[in-house]
């Protein structure tokens, strides 16, 4: 009997009705046409996942642009309504969906349902979006002419996403696009293939079962369309396709540098959302209490593999020695270990190499002198004997005075870099002196001190919060960084702009034929 025979996929594929999906097989791991997902607090295969060529690749950007060209004529709010069942069929799936969340990528499960409940308020947004994609309208110089702004959409977005947000960074790119009036085709991170597929097959459905879109010789569920495959056989020819207008990336600075030189060499468009290196600031007169839980949230909360997770801590030296014993006590009871057990607060890291990269980031930290408060190597090592990738959570007080290298840099893991400051000048410093620009925050009791780290000689960040961590951001407001972190935005606010062209039109309803800048020609 082959492994395909006796292959049972897992409950939760079941309950998300891809059980059957065709790119879903059982897991090889001898065979290269093949990707195995694993479950990272096991280490154990859950399936195998097909992975797509170069030629599958092209006929999906064709099918995709078949569907667009259909799409972009339906009036937003009927796209609206469409993705307003979108959103329902999320609601419906929160529960294994979120539990897969937290299966394949290792996040503890209330975070995995937070981040299907990303995609059911984005679709909410969308919902009135659909009829709010607005633009001005201008007085003209010219007699009886009018003059106004419109946006269309731009045609198949290109999406490509990172293991650590599986679900909701598709859905902050893929259903403002589509409200927009684009078809999306997602490349998934290989570590979270299985996500991909539930999710992207949630909104296949509703597309296929809605009457409000219904194109002749085109399957509307193409509007959403996925394909999953490596670097080289898809990755590279998707940045280097002209036939995709935009490129929204999420992933490492290194990634997303070479995104912006193949697709900025076809004059195409990219928006990134890449590494962060986030602080918090806390004065004197922080509430210690609210800033202890903040930290803990930002720099243990998904094993610090989100983007904003928060990575260094400047301290006031007044208050430094009373928060860290808050936080050691704090960190020495974070239950580690099965995310999909309610107990747990911190899950495992995503596989062997990112724990080899947070061994490696404690040593280059002690060996440029830093001391440890808790976690380490050592638990790395005690647990690397037990199956998983679990690490503890740990905290690294640096030197006074001193910026060491490795606390320049993102390490996807829960590394928290101490530092102690004499000032709000000081701390400015040192969050501002990185090259990544996502999240930053400052706990503070002071209307001044908050105004100055809000003010245009503040905080250099996208993301800028009083009292409030450098994670967990809304879908409201727009989310991205400056700096090495790539300057896009997306999500709420005016992101949407990200994903249409702006037209600028002006209609002359006169006889006449004026000139602008009252230039005289051929008169
Ligand atoms: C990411 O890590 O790529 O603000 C996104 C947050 C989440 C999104 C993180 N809403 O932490």
């Amino acid at each position: 009997m082959s492994a395909q025979q006796v292959f049972k996929p897992h409950a939760l594929l079941d309950q998300l009705g891809i059980a059957k999906h065709p790119l879903i097989v059982a897991p090889d791991a001898q065979n290269a046409a093949i990707v195995v997902t694993n479950n990272p607090a096991t280490g154990t295969p859950i399936a195998g996942v097909r992975l797509q060529s170069r030629e599958e690749l092209n006929a999906a950007v064709e099918r995709c642009d078949r569907a667009f060209a259909a799409w972009r004529t339906l009036p937003a709010p009927q796209r609206g309504e469409i993705i307003r069942r979108i959103g329902e069929e999320f609601r419906r799936l929160k529960e294994p969906l979120g539990e897969l969340v937290s299966l394949e990528m290792g996040k503890i499960r209330a975070e995995g349902l937070g981040e299907v409940q990303e995609a059911v308020d984005i679709a909410d947004f969308c919902v009135g979006l659909s009829r709010q994609l607005y633009g001005l309208s201008m007085h003209s110089e010219r007699a009886s002419h009018r003059m106004y702004e419109q946006w269309h959409p731009l045609g198949t977005i290109g999406i490509i996403t990172a293991f650590n947000f599986p679900c909701a960074v598709w859905a902050w790119n893929a259903i403002v696009a589509a409200t927009c009036g684009n078809a999306c085709l997602w490349k998934p991170s290989l570590l979270t293939p299985l996500v991909a597929i539930a999710s992207n097959e949630a909104a296949r459905r509703v597309m296929s079962r809605q009457e409000i879109f219904r194109p002749t010789d085109v399957d509307p569920a193409d509007v959403f369309s996925l394909v999953i495959g490596r670097d080289d056989e898809v990755g590279e020819p998707m940045l280097a396709d002209r036939r995709l207008p935009l490129i929204s990336a999420t992933g490492s600075c290194r990634m997303g540098r070479r995104v912006a030189q193949v697709v900025g060499a076809r004059l195409g468009r990219t928006l990134l959302e890449l590494g962060g290196n986030n602080a918090i600031i806390v004065l004197p007169d922080a509430d210690l209490d609210l800033t202890a839980r903040a930290v803990l949230f930002g720099a243990v909360g998904t094993a610090g593999q989100r983007c904003t997770t928060t990575r260094r801590l400047i301290v006031h030296a007044s208050v430094v020695d009373a928060l860290l014993t808050r936080l050691e006590r704090a960190y020495k009871s974070v239950p580690v270990g099965d995310p999909l057990d309610a107990r747990t607060l911190m899950g495992p890291l995503i596989d062997d190499r990112a724990v080899a990269a947070m061994r490696a980031a404690i040593e280059k930290a002690v060996r440029e002198g830093c001391t440890l408060v808790c976690g380490g190597t050592e638990p790395i090592d005690r647990r690397a004997k037990q199956p998983g990738h679990f690490v503890e959570p740990t905290i690294l007080r640096v030197p006074r005075g001193s910026i060491p290298a490795i606390t320049r840099e993102e390490t996807f893991a829960p590394i928290l870099y101490v530092f102690t400051v004499e000032s709000l000048e000081e701390a400015m410093t040192i969050q501002n002196g990185v090259d990544q620009g996502l999240s930053s925050a400052i706990f503070t009791d002071s209307v001044r001190s908050a105004e100055r780290f809000l003010s245009a000689a503040g905080s250099d960040c996208g993301i800028a919060n009083i009292n409030i961590g450098t994670s967990g951001a809304e879908i409201g407001g727009a989310f991205g960084g400056e700096k090495d972190t790539g300057g896009g935005r997306e999500s709420g606010s005016d992101s949407w702009k990200s994903y249409m062209r702006r037209q600028t039109c002006t209609v002359n309803w006169g006889g006449a034929l004026p000139l602008a800048q009252g230039i005289r020609f051929g008169e």
